[in-house]
């Protein structure tokens, strides 16, 4: 494997040159080192973006399992294939460490760690924390550090730079300190890092000049005024989801007891040109965004005495959905005349969203473990999870179960979650005793196979 930072003085400054000058001209020619901490669905793509364009990366991950498959020039996400890491690794451009002590060989470090809710549902920062006192016991003067993971409007500035200056280093002067937050969608290949705009805000103009340069080297920039509006910008386009998500999941509610589908209604409403953007119900949100962003800035606005009531109550719909499909499948079971206690039923999709392997806050899990407490027998069916893994509130120890008829047959209920791509829903719904689909995945299903489904 090569060594990204062959060269010991490529860091060196020209005579009289500014820290900032020697920073934009090595951008400009390429010889800047990136530095991503945190390999994850985040940092991987982003790491790979910067490649593709001739840059030379260095990955962090605390995780030693993950840089031994990334220096392999292997994989562990699904939609990054492990070509695309051996390539860029071959070609001297990638390689990964679980070595902070190498801060110190990069130009520029971007951090993609997680930001989680704590058990309280607080913002936990503690990846944050610990990578910046890290970085400060380890980064050289001259450096950019830029933020991605999402966080609430002041982090960058109230946490992150108190922490990097405890080092000895003066931000401004001695580094520059930027906030960017990713727009990464999985498993949606139109969307990449290498199209999707980064809004960019800085703690100066300079570091604002030098992360935009930067980031337009792979994508288009939008520049903002300050870390926090950037820090901002992420929550509301998370808020604006999980409020849009709500309002259709109470409606879905409402609408079923008027005998109106609601997908037929979503998407009549969204032949207007003008005005309207379709969101879809679900079984509740998934994913390390929308069910956890939002409560980064309802725990940050009672600072200021302040009650995001949008925030709560999309949340308390949204977290209310599995127990809403788990009453459908009982009353499915139930009109089958059996009860939801000792009936067996299949999960189809676990993961959060469709073609994806990530099952991070899935309703898939939290579904399972109701209808386990209730006392149903449950298997489950996911082309992209062939186990469970152990998370934080859950340890079931299952495996997925294939499609087959005979699976099918066997089953009281089918419970679709996730409409993932590549399942055949006609032949699915075709061999089940009964359905219920969360996701209008049976939208194309022959209409006398239909009596079959009950939407959820
Ligand atoms: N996944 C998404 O779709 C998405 C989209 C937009 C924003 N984000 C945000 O990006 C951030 C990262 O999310 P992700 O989905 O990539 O998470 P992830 O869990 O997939 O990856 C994070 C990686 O960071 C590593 N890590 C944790 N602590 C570390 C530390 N102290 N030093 C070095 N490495 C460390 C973990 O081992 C893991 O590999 C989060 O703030 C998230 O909210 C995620």
């Amino acid at each position: 494997m090569k060594n990204v930072v062959s060269d010991a003085s490529r860091g060196a400054k020209m005579p009289n040159e500014t820290h900032a000058n020697r920073l934009l001209r090595k951008i400009d020619d390429r010889s800047v080192v990136i530095g991503i901490v945190g390999m994850g669905y985040v940092g991987l793509p982003l790491a790979h973006a910067f490649c593709n364009a001739g840059f030379r990366v260095l990955g962090f991950d605390v995780d030693e399992d993950k840089v031994c498959v990334l220096n392999k020039g292997g994989s562990y996400i699904k939609t990054i294939d492990p070509s695309m890491v051996s390539k860029h690794q071959s070609a001297g451009l990638f390689e990964a460490t679980a070595a902070y002590s190498r801060v110190a060989e990069v130009d520029a470090i971007l951090i993609c760690v997680p930001t989680p809710l704590d058990k309280f549902r607080n913002p936990d920062l503690s990846c944050v924390e610990n990578t910046a006192q890290q970085i400060a016991a380890n980064m050289r003067a001259g450096r950019l550090v830029v933020l991605e993971s999402t966080t609430y409007p002041g982090t960058t500035e109230e946490i992150l730079r108190p922490l990097l200056e405890d080092g000895g280093l003066k931000c401004g002067e001695d580094f520059f300190l930027a906030y960017s937050p990713e727009r990464e969608d999985p498993g949606n290949p139109k969307f990449t890092a290498e199209n999707t705009p980064k809004v960019v805000g800085a703690t100066d103009p300079v570091g604002l000049d030098i992360a935009t340069k930067l980031y337009s080297s792979i994508v288009g920039v939008v520049t903002v005024s300050s870390p926090a509006t950037a820090e901002a910008c992420k929550i509301l386009e998370n808020t604006y989801r999980s409020v849009n998500i709500a309002l259709v999941n109470e409606l879905k509610m409402l609408f079923d007891k008027m005998g109106i589908d609601v997908w037929e209604v979503i998407n009549a409403a969204a032949t207007k040109p003008f005005g309207f953007q379709a969101f879809y119900p679900g079984p509740g949100l998934g994913g390390h965004c929308i069910p956890i962003d939002p409560f980064y800035l309802a725990w940050k606005a009672r600072q200021y005495d302040f009650t995001t009531r949008f925030i709560e109550l999309a949340g308390e719909i949204n977290t209310a959905m599995p127990e809403y499909v788990v009453n459908k499948v009982a009353q499915a079971v139930s009109d089958h005349g059996k009860a939801l206690r000792g009936a067996k039923i299949l999960i189809v999709g676990m993961a959060y969203k469709k073609n994806v392997g990530d099952m991070r806050e899935s309703p898939g899990i939290r579904l399972l473990d109701i209808l386990v407490k209730r006392g149903a027998t449950v298997e489950y069916h996911d082309p992209y999870i062939s186990s469970l893994p152990r998370m934080r509130d859950y340890a079931y120890k299952m495996q997925s179960v294939p499609l087959s008829g005979d699976v099918l047959a066997r089953q009281d209920c089918v419970l679709i979650v996730t409409d993932h791509g590549n399942i055949d829903y006609a032949h699915l719904v075709e061999r089940s005793c009964v359905v219920v689909d969360t996701r209008n995945a049976t939208k194309s299903v022959p209409l006398h196979l239909l009596k079959k489904v009950i939407k959820a």
